[in-house]
């Protein structure tokens, strides 16, 4: 149940923000994605092939994205629990809750590998991915558990839930 005395119009900004957020990082994920297999080729080519890859400078769009990523993720979450403590006056020990919280821990991981992968070190190769893997598996449940939790919150704006 919603407990929050606030205005309506600002219930539902407060409410807003974070899924907004959330789904543009979301779709934001598939080129930061894209650029790091981009990323794994041009190292893996050889030949023309690999000078044709290198100018992509797909290394530079993909270490950038990433970076932008990782904040929203962060900044998002907070945001997410700032939200939900402000309209109920606690939090939720929820999948949704868990997940968030993994995102932050592993893409601060995987971020904290990058000066290392640019020096070549192959371990911070299996670090970056070791963590990542696991953070867009969860940047896809987010999405499903999000969606559900904007589903509730609809209702309960609409006095139907
Ligand atoms: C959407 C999440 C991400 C995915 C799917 C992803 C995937 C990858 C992949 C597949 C590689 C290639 C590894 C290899 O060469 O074997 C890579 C490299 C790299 N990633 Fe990510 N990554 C993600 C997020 C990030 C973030 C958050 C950062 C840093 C803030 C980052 C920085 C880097 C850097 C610096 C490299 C090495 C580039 C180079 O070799 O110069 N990535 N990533
Ligand atoms: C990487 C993706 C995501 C992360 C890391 C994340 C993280 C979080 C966290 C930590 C909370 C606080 C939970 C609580 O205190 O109970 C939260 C709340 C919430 N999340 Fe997410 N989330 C993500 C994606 C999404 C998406 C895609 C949606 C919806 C489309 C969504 C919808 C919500 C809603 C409705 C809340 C309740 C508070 C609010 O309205 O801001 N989330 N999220």
């Amino acid at each position: 149940m919603m407990t929050s005395q606030l205005p309506l119009v600002l219930q539902i900004l407060i409410a807003a923000v974070h899924p907004v957020m959330m789904l543009i990082a979301f779709l934001l994920t598939f080129f930061a994605l894209h650029w790091g297999i981009q990323v794994r080729r041009t190292r893996n080519a050889s030949g023309e092939e690999k000078k044709k890859l290198i100018k992509g400078k797909y290394n530079q769009q993909h270490f950038q994205l990433g970076s932008i990523l990782l904040a929203v993720w962060i900044i998002g979450s907070l945001i997410g629990m700032v939200a939900t403590y402000l309209l109920y006056s606690q939090i939720f020990l929820s999948p949704h809750l868990f997940g968030g919280l993994f995102v932050m821990m592993l893409g601060s991981i995987a971020a904290a590998a990058a000066p290392f992968m640019q020096q070549g070190k192959t371990w911070a190769r299996t670090v970056h991915l070791c963590t990542i893997i696991p953070v867009l598996l969860l940047v896809f449940t987010q999405s499903v558990t999000g969606v559900e939790l904007v589903i509730v919150m609809i209702k309960e704006f609409l006095g139907v839930g």
